[in-house]
């Protein structure tokens, strides 16, 4: 069987989760899906360890957890860049699960040009290069005849982006509501059924780990609003990029609004929309609509002209969730290799 070789560019917690899973599932995944992995580089702020025969996986973890995989004593390289390594080394796939940056998209933009030019696919679960140049990417891809993927930056593991892409095929979806964001979405859940104020439930977020230290992205709606433009341009054809978002976050949502709220059977949401435009602001929605989940849950739901409305419910994020959405675009794109789908 052909190995698929990948360069894994960015090795925390949804890399180690590819590695952890490539461990486990290694022979499943070579019985039923005909896709023989080979992780040929890994790279990290360290620099990276190179092996073109294939690395060790369990070994990379262990020295992952000491720091970085640079200090393998046979294949460490921490001298070198991930540019230089996208375009040397040769591998069919490029898996990019940097930092997301919605400033300049960089890391992760120029790692994904790179592979392009040199003829290699990309997985990528890097919402910035994405909601700053989704209709430029998928231009570059398609003149370089390579795959581009990214399932995993919407809803984690959830298979969002595929349900509406695979499963309603053939129909046409006119409008998207979402619930994209689980750490607003367990504030906003704790401000309604704990009675605390934002800076409250903000506090508990990130005690729990599901808030960062910094939490703009999350809170002023930036992270809903990239998930949006991924699913106009991908689900809806629309050549959007995070200018064309209307944002609003959740900083200004009062008890007194949700209380209000509650009283008329509601309850107060961040809602991604793509209808005629493209929004994220908080709504307010009945608590007995589908899209009305609880915690850290993520909620899309499709209207299409056809089947009607469809809801599809999961976990939003997750190392090991977000990287079986990796593991099924690695193995989408093995398909379409063996098949020659154009891109
Ligand atoms: N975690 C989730 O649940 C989740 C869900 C969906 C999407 N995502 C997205 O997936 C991506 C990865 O997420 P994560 O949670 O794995 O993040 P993470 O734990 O912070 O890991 C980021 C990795 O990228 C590496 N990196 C950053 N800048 C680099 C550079 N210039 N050169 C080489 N390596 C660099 C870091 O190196 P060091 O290890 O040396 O610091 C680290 O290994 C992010 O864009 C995130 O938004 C995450």
């Amino acid at each position: 069987m052909i190995a698929v070789r990948i360069i894994l560019v960015g090795y925390g917690v949804v890399g180690q989760g590819l590695t952890n899973i490539l461990l486990t599932r290694r022979l499943e995944t070579l019985r039923d899906y005909g896709l023989n992995p080979k992780i040929v580089a890994i790279v990290d702020k360290g620099g990276a360890a190179v092996n073109p025969q294939g690395l060790d996986l369990e070994r990379m973890m262990a020295l992952k957890k000491k720091g970085t995989v640079a200090a393998d004593r046979l294949f460490g390289r921490p001298e070198i860049s991930p540019l230089d390594i996208i375009q040397s080394l040769e591998a069919e796939v490029l898996v990019e699960a940097t930092s997301t940056n919605i400033k300049n998209g960089e890391p992760g933009l120029s790692h994904i040009k790179t592979a392009f030019k040199t003829g290699k696919h990309v997985v990528t679960t890097n919402k910035g290069p994405l909601a700053l140049a989704l209709p430029a990417l998928t231009e570059l891809a398609d003149y370089n005849k390579v795959y581009l993927r990214f399932s995993g930056t919407v809803g984690g593991g959830t298979p969002i982006l595929e349900f509406a892409k695979k499963c309603l095929a053939g129909d046409k979806i006119v409008a998207v509501r979402g619930i994209l964001n689980g750490t607003t979405n367990y504030i906003l859940t704790e401000m309604a059924e704990k009675h605390t104020t934002f800076e409250q439930a903000l506090a508990t977020a990130q005690k729990l780990g599901y808030a960062e230290t910094d939490p703009s992205m999350d809170v002023d709606g930036l992270d809903a609003a990239c998930k949006v433009v991924i699913m106009a341009n991908w689900i809806m054809n629309k050549k959007l990029t995070l200018r064309d978002v209307k944002v609003q976050g959740i900083r200004g949502v009062t008890l007194n609004e949700i209380s209000e709220a509650a009283k008329k059977g509601n309850a107060v949401k961040l809602v991604g929309m793509i209808n005629e435009g493209a929004s994220v602001a908080p709504t307010e929605i009945s608590r007995y609509d589908p899209l009305c989940v609880r915690g850290v849950l993520n909620a899309v739901t499709f209207a299409s002209e056809f089947a009607g409305e469809e809801t599809i419910i999961g976990k939003g994020a997750g190392g090991i969730e977000t990287a079986s959405a990796v593991l099924r675009d690695l193995i989408d794109i093995r398909y379409n290799m063996a098949n020659r789908v154009s891109t």
